[in-house]
């Protein structure tokens, strides 16, 4: 495994520290309500088959990579739907239920957050419209179904099915559980955050808050990171370094922490990394990210399946690991910047730290997983 870890997949595409960070618990606590993060936590404790994902240590990567600790948090384990994004949907059908009585959400999305909306519709009993582009796989679409949602396919892109998803909600009076913000759309993608943030709570817990030194975060529209940080904001005395992590062909948030200002990307190149390839940064999210990200960096897909294959293979820790597409980009960050003295050194990360990483996601796509895997095996093997 050591040859693998050696070789070129692991390297980092850009690299941008924050000349901005600033990091102020009162102001990032204005941007996503205290009261909002604590009503989360007791909505989702209180839920039937709640518990906390496992934090599991990837002690024989922390021993190659000379490390002290490097935890990785299960998301695989996260309810049936075995990502984070569990969370957060749910969390804001419950919320907007509660508060409107409506009898029909409706959400576009790329497939995660979709499931966690109709999960959280079929908690409840109300009705369930989830609006998906054409480049959806008909698996995740099937997975929506099963959670009895009614899917609609729309020809053409994310942005095609989002807007399809706003026409149609109008003209019925559905409520829209977006985890995306835009002018006046604002609160939802707050719930949506609050409910990621119950994350943080769940680490520190187990943690005792031990101090954790650095953290990586994965992102799209940077909801989950912002999100991640306000969990430490609220919940922690210790703060860590947080390093935000891209595809390349869609760093949307590097790029707009480097010119200070929500800056688009034009995506010329679908990422692997479905649910992180995202050209915008969400306007709550930047709110938080402006001055509490520490550092950016963006990674290509060249190393995702070998990860994948490394965790399946008991590789990096002494049990095995599912982890799909966007569990492993902060694994690639780490291995890839400690590669880099200069870069290792300038984030601080040395044989004292005790890195998090989040593993969004675990096996969300059987068919997906099943190609990673086997290409990721023989990567591995022929390196
Ligand atoms: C499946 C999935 N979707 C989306 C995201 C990105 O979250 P956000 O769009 O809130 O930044 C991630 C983060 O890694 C993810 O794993």
């Amino acid at each position: 495994m050591n040859s693998v870890l050696e070789s070129n997949i692991f390297s980092i595409s850009n690299f941008v520290r924050n000349n901005s960070y600033n990091f102020k618990k009162d102001r990032i606590l204005e941007t996503l309500p205290d009261e909002y993060i604590e009503e989360a936590v007791k909505t989702i404790c209180s839920w039937e088959t709640y518990k906390p994902t496992p934090l599991v240590e990837l002690d024989k990567l922390s021993k190659h990579l000379n490390i002290d600790k490097i935890y990785y948090k299960d998301e695989g384990f996260r309810f049936h739907l075995k990502s984070f994004k569990a969370l957060g949907g749910a969390f804001a059908v419950d919320k907007i239920v509660k508060e409107t009585k409506t009898n029909t959400v409706a959400t576009a999305t790329a497939g995660n957050h979709g499931r966690s909306v109709a999960w959280g519709a079929q908690r409840l009993g109300i009705n369930c419209k989830i609006f998906i582009s054409e480049f959806v796989s008909e698996e995740r679409a099937s997975a929506m179904r099963s959670l009895g949602a009614e899917v609609i396919r729309v020809k053409g892109n994310y942005d095609a099915s989002l807007k399809e998803c706003l026409k149609k909600s109008q003209e019925n009076n559905w409520e829209i559980v977006q985890d995306v913000s835009w002018e006046n759309y604002m609160d939802v993608p707050k719930y949506i955050m609050a409910g990621y943030s119950v994350m943080i709570k769940e680490i520190i817990d187990e943690l005792n808050d031990q101090k954790i030194t650095h953290v990586f975060l994965q992102a799209g529209v940077g909801g989950m990171a912002a999100a991640v940080i306000a969990g430490y904001a609220k919940f922690s005395k210790n703060i860590p370094s947080f390093i935000i992590v891209e595809p390349k062909d869609a760093e949307c948030v590097l790029e707009s922490i480097k010119s200070s200002k929500p800056t688009s990307i034009d995506i010329m190149k679908e990422s692997i990394m479905g649910g992180m390839s995202c050209g915008d940064v969400s306007t709550v999210a930047w709110e938080i990210l402006k001055n509490s990200a520490n550092y950016c960096l963006s990674i290509s897909d060249k190393g995702i399946s070998s990860t994948v294959a490394l965790l399946a293979n008991k590789d990096l820790s002494k049990n095995k690991i599912i982890a799909g597409e966007c569990g492993v980009p902060g694994i690639i960050s780490l291995i890839s910047l400690m590669k880099d003295q200069e870069k290792a050194k300038e984030v601080g990360i040395n044989e004292n730290s005790k890195v998090l990483l989040i593993g969004c996601e675990g096996l969300t796509d059987q068919k997906m997983y099943d190609q990673l895997l086997s290409s990721g095996l023989e990567k591995i093997k022929n390196v």
